[in-house]
């Protein structure tokens, strides 16, 4: 074997030992380098007498082109190789199902609302709304609630603290939606100052609402829709027939006896509680209790800019939380505010 046929061997051999991109691109320069033997060969080229230069020549150049052609092909099945580990590694398994796209659904406290929201809505009523930290005076004084009130205790009511660590005795998370009602009054009033007659007040006011209060059918946070119609004349006649027609509506059946059961509140005067029984279905015959309501305390009108004699009104606070419990058959108020997907998938 001559010399330049020993040397494409040789690179050959080295070239196939090699399956590393870099390594091989480094084994090249070995041969067809600066350095490289095949360079080193050509260079001396001119050192031969000029009748040997041409063969010589010719016979480097087909060595360099064999040398070539086998770097060539190894770069290839270096290549190769690499591509058939990644199609290996990144398989794509094109019967899988796809995963489909999911769609949103609203909350069934929500939907309670956008319920009592249109029901409303669909016999005048407005839809006010209220900051949910509240001041001391809207939430309780405006409410007529005495300062010795038991509501008004630390261990019933969420107060804020100062930033040295103080109780800022004038702002609390409200206790319920009734300082709404105290805030659109005093608006209200002072929109209509210049009126002889003051026009009507209906508003329903839904929002969240704190106490310290915490079991299967009590949630430090719950959700509250208050409602108030003051006019001329208003009566608890008609208190009552809002009433029975918007649970007739709500639950969307005749099949139920609504009850007002005597009780108290500091901002009404006489003062009820809603009970609501069904003649039909799984609650048949239970009286449950779904709101507070009453014709609005003079004193609460008169804080508010409105004579008491001229104007009269009713005034109603339910649990939305507890309408939806009752509307979808729900039996732990938690499962509303756990955000588990098992359950709240089934509303939507
Ligand atoms: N604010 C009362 C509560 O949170 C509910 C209530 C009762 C609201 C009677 C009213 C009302 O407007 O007239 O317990």
């Amino acid at each position: 074997m001559n010399n330049l046929d020993y040397i494409v061997s040789e690179a050959r051999s080295a070239f196939a030992a090699i399956s590393d991109p870099d390594a091989l691109e480094q084994a090249k320069a070995r041969f067809l380098g600066k350095n490289g033997q095949i360079t080193e060969l050509l260079k001396q080229l001119g050192k031969l007498p000029p009748e040997e230069k041409k063969t010589a020549g010719a016979a480097i150049n087909v060595a360099k082109a064999s040398i070539e052609m086998a770097l060539n092909e190894r770069r290839e099945a270096i290549r190769q190789v690499a591509l058939a580990a990644r199609l290996a590694e990144e398989a794509l398994d094109v019967t899988l199902p796809g995963r489909g796209e999911v769609c949103g659904g609203l909350h069934p406290v929500t939907r309670t609302l956008e319920r009592i929201e249109a029901l409303f809505r669909s016999i005048g009523f407005e839809v006010a709304d209220g900051p949910e930290i509240e001041e001391d005076f809207f939430n309780f004084t405006a409410m007529n609630t005495p300062e010795d009130h038991p509501a008004r205790s630390m261990h019933d009511t969420f107060y804020l603290q100062n930033q040295d660590g103080t109780v800022a005795d004038t702002v609390l998370l409200r206790t319920h939606t009734s300082p709404i009602q105290a805030r659109y009054m005093k608006a209200h009033v002072e929109r209509y100052a210049q009126l002889e007659k003051m026009p009507e007040i209906r508003i329903i006011a839904p929002g969240r609402v704190y106490r310290v209060d915490s079991d299967a059918t009590h949630s430090p946070m719950f959700n509250q829709v208050e409602g108030l119609w003051v006019g001329e004349g208003v009566s608890f006649a008609d208190l009552k027939g809002v009433i029975a027609d918007f649970l007739r509506s709500f639950f969307e059946t005749d099949d139920l006896v609504v009850r007002f059961r005597p009780s108290f509140f500091p901002f009404t005067e006489p003062s009820a509680e809603i009970d609501v029984a069904f003649m039909s279905g799984a609650l048949k015959g239970r009286w449950l209790e779904i709101a507070g309501c009453g014709m609005v305390h003079p004193d609460v009108l008169r804080i508010a800019g409105i004579d008491p004699e001229k104007y009269t009104g009713f005034a109603f606070g339910f649990g939305q939380d507890r309408l939806t419990m009752l509307r979808y058959g729900v039996n732990d108020l938690r499962l509303f505010f756990e955000g588990d997907l098992r359950f709240l998938r089934q509303f939507a």
